[in-house]
């Protein structure tokens, strides 16, 4: 095991690192710009296992490269950069990082909520830009999120994590899922499974936590944005690409919804420059699992997968959703 040839193909924390350096010969890219693709396909060429980041498209080509691979380790929960059809063709095992990120991740989508509804960065825009102000009766007036409804797509662990977090705000919970969740989750959270066109037409917030599969390319498009009620807001901290954007820079403008908190873009990381000349959207840099702690612990998953691997033993968090297409 000690000789095998591992590739990390971009920076990740040193506790990630240290336990690849003890599982074997572990050649790293250690720039923040990406690889290019002729050093990658270089080191490809003899590893047994790599560690990818959100930014490594692993298709046909990336796999033709890399014929001794055994395992390819995404440290990210999300794993459509993957061609996980191609892995499997090839017997290659997918491993992503569930949980370690999953309170970073909602912890973000309360934040665009907040940040939304109540019009935070637009006053902070306010008082850095110098302009006169002073407290006013009717001065930069949000919308109050406590007995309001917040609509989740995509009732997995993030989007239950987000649930929890609006009920401690005093918001009532309904999602929409591919399968129910457990009745007495359910239960807990008084949350309530609805159609997706309910969920649209009756949330004042509408949270995305699903993965992004074919089926849910721009799931939220001109027509689901037009159930929306024109008071009500979209928070994405899932995968742009669920979102149309174009049809979304047309809601933001037309009033047809009144906000929407993004971290992630459909052609990330160009942002639709429609979006950036709005007030009512705020605009994040995929911060989701950005803590120190969040993002430790998902090289520290990703890197425990593969000693298991390597060592001749079932993977700790094996991808085993359906397959999916890398964007
Ligand atoms: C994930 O894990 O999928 C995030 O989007 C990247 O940290």
């Amino acid at each position: 095991m000690s000789s095998s040839r591992i590739v990390v193909t971009g920076r990740i924390p040193d506790a990630g690192m240290e336990l690849l350096r003890g599982a074997g010969d572990v050649w790293a890219w250690d720039r923040d710009e990406p690889i290019p693709t002729s050093v990658r396909d270089e080191q490809l060429a003899t590893a047994e296992g790599v560690l990818t980041l959100i930014t490594e498209r692993v298709d046909d080509a990336f796999l033709d490269a890399a014929p001794n691979v055994r395992i390819v380790a995404n440290v990210a929960v999300g794993y459509n950069n993957i061609d996980v059809a191609a892995c499997a063709g090839r017997g290659v095992v997918v491993t992503n990082t569930p949980g370690v990120l999953t309170a970073a991740t909602a912890d973000v989508a309360i934040a665009l909520m907040l940040m939304t509804t109540r019009r935070l960065v637009e006053g902070d825009r306010l008082v850095r830009s110098g302009a006169p102000w002073e407290w006013g009766m009717f001065m930069m007036l949000g919308s109050a999120i406590e007995g309001r409804r917040l609509g989740v797509i995509g009732m997995g662990s993030i989007g239950t994590a987000i649930a929890e977090r609006a009920i401690a705000f005093g918001m009532e919970v309904v999602y929409h899922n591919r399968r129910p969740v457990d009745p007495a989750l359910e239960r807990r959270l008084g949350a309530q499974l609805v159609t997706l066109d309910e969920l649209l037409a009756t949330s004042h917030v509408v949270s995305l936590s699903c993965p992004y599969t074919p089926e849910t390319h721009h799931l939220i498009d001109a027509a689901a944005l037009d159930r929306m009620p024109t008071t009500s807001f979209l928070v994405n901290t899932a995968r742009g690409p669920i979102v149309d954007e174009a049809a979304l820079v047309e809601a933001l403008r037309s009033g047809s919804i009144a906000g929407a908190g993004l971290d992630v873009y459909e052609d990330e990381p160009e942002v639709h420059p429609g979006l950036r000349e709005l007030d009512n959207v705020v605009l994040l840099p995929h911060l989701g699992s950005a803590t120190v702690e969040a993002r430790d612990a998902m090289a520290t998953l990703a890197a425990r997968n593969f000693v298991e691997v390597l060592a001749g033993n079932p993977p700790l968090t094996p991808v085993t959703g359906s397959p999916t297409t890398p964007t």
